[in-house]
């Protein structure tokens, strides 16, 4: 399978036949992602079990998004990049999740006090993103940290994908 791309937690390849991507992942997130207890929004990806490669790896499916992972871009021009690929008004939605990110707040309870105060305009954006990272940080039981990089987000017709923007501390990455 051709390699599409990695982080610390995952390595991303295209499926043979299918649109899909297959993912191979320790990311505790990822786990919970498909554990069918969170809840349902446009703005998170749906993620699929396939089965376990070990006891650490576990093999994922997921829907094929355009990102705008390594090929030379760097995070500034990742974020300038991304502004002109997402609708106004999710452009300045990601312009607000960059600044929470940027507080380097830790834990789901700092995260939240964060992304209270993103613009109202986004009201319906920020109670599905706290509803999400609540279940996310119960299904998980981890410390988690809001990452809202270019490389952690996709865009799909034009709409922001957060696709790995929380990121579980004290797990040993794929390799380890
Ligand atoms: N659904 C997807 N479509 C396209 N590329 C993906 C997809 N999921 C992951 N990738 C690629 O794999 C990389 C690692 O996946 P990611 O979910 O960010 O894992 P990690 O937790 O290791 O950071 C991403 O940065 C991206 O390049
Ligand atoms: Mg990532």
């Amino acid at each position: 399978m051709k390699k599409l791309g990695s982080g610390t937690f995952t390595v991303a390849f295209k499926h043979p036949s299918s649109k899909k991507v297959i993912l191979k992942s320790v990311d505790p997130v990822k786990r919970a992602m498909a554990s069918g207890r969170l809840p349902k929004s446009d703005l998170f990806p749906e993620v699929v079990f396939i089965n376990k490669e070990t006891h650490r790896v576990h093999v994922y499916s997921m829907k094929h998004y355009k990102t705008l992972s390594s090929k030379g871009i760097g995070t500034f021009d990742g974020i300038e990049k991304l502004k002109t690929v997402l609708t106004p008004k999710h452009a300045r939605l990601y312009k607000e999740l960059v600044l929470v990110s940027e507080t380097n707040s830790e834990g789901i309870r700092e995260f939240i006090e964060e992304i209270r105060n993103i613009s109202n305009e986004f009201h319906t954006e920020r109670e599905e993103i706290i509803r999400y990272a609540k279940a996310l940080s119960k299904e998980t039981k981890r410390k988690l940290i809001f990452e809202a990089q270019p490389f952690n987000v996709a865009v799909e017709n034009k709409k922001l994908i957060l696709f790995d923007c929380f990121y579980p501390m004290n797990v040993a990455a794929y390799y380890n």
